[in-house]
């Protein structure tokens, strides 16, 4: 049989370990041709692909990023999307498709299988842990031990010049970043998208710490969490093919509050794409690499539609729709469990 693999939305760590495990079980297990798109959903549009043989997924499992580039390309953006992969599927005689990516890749798969009726299935993708019907996706546990590792640093530096320290982590919707990232690490104040915060209240947590003689604060904010509407100024970015708007900033804007409201000094580090960069931890390499053998497996079988997720410690097959029928948040429990240490 025939399959096509791409790679779509923000890269993550073990993208490579996924598209390794799907060519070397799928050409040497099940005697398959797998062909690589190129930039996510622009690759089948455009029809540019290249063949994945063993040979050119040689050395991959550690690399960071994806041999196959990315990108954010909507294929419901354009008339004839759907009908340019379902032509370019053809004249390559593939049987299906093999999607990896997050909610957007994700949703567009699940479209174009449920209405257009293609061969598709998808592997669930991001740094940001956000994906419906699968208790993890690979990237995250490299996202976190970054995050943690740049709290640690901040840490001591923030101690011995008595300041605040306001650390801005990746996640749009879900704060699991920075909840894990700020556990791990003693965050003082932990700020998610799940959670409107209270200016004031971070401001007394440090006010508190001050009290106590603890001279420093850290605060660990995620990229999209959001003040109380009209109690602080935010700022909004231009967006993206799916409407997303292009985040960054919230942590620039603690910095000038917690100063002004405070007193004391603040300043904030952006981690940005380092947590997305670089190569995966162990956990990912396994976690993606079991994704990968679950997914070509699912493909020689023809389970259209479907997608390979980690339940427990098990790796079962799930319905993409309910993949992508709602965002995997940080339930309000275990923010309230982080809650204990803050201040
Ligand atoms: O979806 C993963 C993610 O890392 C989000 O947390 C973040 O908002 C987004 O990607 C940023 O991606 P980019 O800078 O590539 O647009």
């Amino acid at each position: 049989m025939r399959f096509g693999v791409l790679t779509g939305g923000g890269d993550c760590p073990g993208l490579n370990a996924v598209i390794r495990a799907i060519v070397r079980k799928g050409v040497d297990h099940h005697g398959h041709a797998i062909l690589g798109f190129r930039d996510g959903w622009r690759g089948p549009i455009e029809d540019d692909h290249v063949e994945l043989t063993i040979e050119a997924v040689r050395g991959i499992l550690p690399r960071g990023g994806t041999i196959l580039g990315s990108s954010r390309t909507n294929p419901f953006r354009r008339d004839d999307g759907p009908d340019r992969i379902g032509e370019t599927l053809a004249a390559n005689h593939l049987d299906g498709l093999i999607a990896i990516g997050g909610e957007d890749t994700l949703g567009a798969a699940n479209r174009l299988h449920g209405e257009h009726g293609l061969p598709i299935l998808g592997v669930p993708k991001t740094i940001d842990n956000d994906i419906g019907a699968t208790d993890m996706t690979f990237g995250f546990d490299t996202a976190v031990q970054v995050a943690t590792d740049a709290i640690d640093r901040l840490h001591t530096t923030a101690e011995s010049h008595h300041r605040n320290l306001v650390v801005e982590v990746m996640g749009r919707h879900a704060g699991w970043i920075a909840l894990y990232s700020g556990l791990a690490g003693g965050a003082d104040v932990i700020l998610i998208p799940e959670r409107e915060f209270d200016i004031e209240e971070v401001c007394r947590l440090i006010q508190r710490r001050h009290d106590r003689g603890r001279y420093f604060s850290i605060v660990v904010v995620a990229e999209g969490a959001q003040p109380i509407a009209g109690t602080m100024e935010t700022v909004g970015g231009e967006k993206d093919e799916f409407g997303h708007e292009r985040l960054g900033g919230i942590g620039q804007r603690l910095e000038v509050e917690i100063e002004r409201r405070t007193g004391y000094e603040t300043r904030t580090t952006v981690l940005g794409h380092i947590q997305r960069g670089g190569t995966p931890t162990a956990f990912d390499r396994v976690l993606a690499t079991r994704f990968g053998m679950a997914a070509i497996d699912a493909a020689s079988n023809e389970r259209w539609g479907l997608m390979p997720a980690l339940r427990g410690t098990d790796i079962e097959l799930v319905q993409l729709a309910d993949a992508v029928a709602e965002l995997r948040t940080v339930p309000q429990e275990f923010y309230a469990q982080a809650e204990a240490f803050f201040g």
